[in-house]
């Protein structure tokens, strides 16, 4: 049994957790950036990076403190190394890094979004390889094939907005506040999804690819009419949000020969209302539908300290000189979908 030791600092939460390969979660321990950030309406790089740094040692003492541990006693030191805004993530990888150094331990430097892909692995230990997992956070709507530790086939992803910026940018939009997907589905919870016409972004279109953009804009132009609540124009950009997901899913569920698992992992994994939809989409295709608690969707210690035992299990650690990587696509091969500022 190995124990692992994993940071989290791509984007603007600060994370460090230790993780058996068991599957046992010792400790986990996170802080959110929230208002560093809130008065600006977004995450700004500059601030995150700084944040990072005073919170991480700190974060990894309580991890350690909170297992009962100490350096000597794990095995593996494990860090997002990208993708991701790239002065948060030199934060956790250097840290990473002199710890591994002063312990005389592996390093494993984690790419962010194979942390998100196997999430779901660490609280269902019969989630085998392959399967078809979303993967839409607040930088990428994938859909992927999971074949196994480092490999992927990206099938789909979006050709403009990922889903998550989709919600941040409403949620601004709206003056819902940050962070802006849970403001946007609480928000959403007082509203009527029918009172407000949106478009359905690439619905029927014959390509597997996503696309947000326009419902951004969409959302711009009903909100400046000044005719529409706040709350239907939330609830009316969910479920245009859920019927471009189904849509999308559908059009490659036809045409591929599924894996046994419908997976979904990311931050926007944590609403309720496309986890529903997802289910119901799964149990219509004889799929079974696999989604990690909500502490587990968005960005985790817990995460990348798992996907660092499952590297570590399957033989692959790093050298000391690993550079930090702002793009890093699960899928190198994968063909570029069409579109200016596709996210990898
Ligand atoms: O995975 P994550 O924590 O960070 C990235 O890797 O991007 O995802 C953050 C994204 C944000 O855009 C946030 O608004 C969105 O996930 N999010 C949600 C919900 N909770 C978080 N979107 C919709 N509904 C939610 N409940
Ligand atoms: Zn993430």
């Amino acid at each position: 049994m190995t124990i692992i030791l994993g940071l989290e600092s791509s984007c603007d939460e600060t994370a460090a957790a230790i993780v058996r390969s068991d599957r046992t979660v010792l400790s986990h321990a996170l802080a959110g950036q929230e208002d560093h950030h809130r008065a600006f309406g977004g995450v700004v790089p500059e601030i995150a990076a700084r944040a990072h740094s005073e919170l991480m040692m700190p974060l990894v003492e309580t991890a350690l403190a909170d297992a009962g541990m100490t350096l000597d006693d794990v095995d593996a030191i494990a860090a997002t190394a990208g993708p991701g805004l790239i002065g948060g993530v030199m934060v956790g990888l250097v840290t990473a890094k002199a710890l591994a150094m002063a312990a005389g331990k592996p390093l494993i430097a984690v790419n962010h979004l194979e942390g998100h892909a196997l999430s779901p692995r660490l609280v269902d230990a019969d989630l085998d390889f392959p399967y078809l997992l979303l993967l839409v956070s607040g930088g990428h709507c994938q859909l992927l094939r999971v074949n196994g530790v480092g490999y992927y086939d990206r099938l789909a992803t979006t050709i403009d907005d990922a889903v998550g910026e989709a919600f941040d940018k409403t949620a601004k939009i709206l003056g819902l506040g940050f962070p802006g997907g849970p403001a946007v589905e609480r928000a959403a919870q007082n509203g009527d999804a029918k009172n407000v016409p949106l478009p359905r972004p690439l619905k029927g279109a014959d390509e597997p690819h996503f696309s947000f953009a326009g419902l951004k804009s969409a959302v711009v132009r009903a909100h400046d009419t000044g005719q529409y609540r706040i709350e239907d124009i939330a609830a009316s950009f969910q479920q245009a949000v859920v019927e471009c997901l189904a849509d999308r899913l559908t059009y490659t569920l036809d045409r591929i020969d599924p894996p046994g698992a419908l997976v979904v992992a990311g931050g926007v994994a944590a609403n309720m209302q496309i986890r529903g939809m997802l289910e119901s989409l799964a149990e219509k295709r004889g799929m079974r539908f696999v989604a990690p608690p909500l502490w587990l969707c968005t960005d985790n210690g817990a995460m990348i300290a798992w996907a660092g035992a499952e590297r570590f299990a399957a033989g692959h650690t790093d050298g000391l000189d690993f550079v930090a990587r702002p793009r890093w696509p699960l899928d190198p091969d994968a063909a570029p979908a069409r579109g200016a500022g596709v996210k990898a």
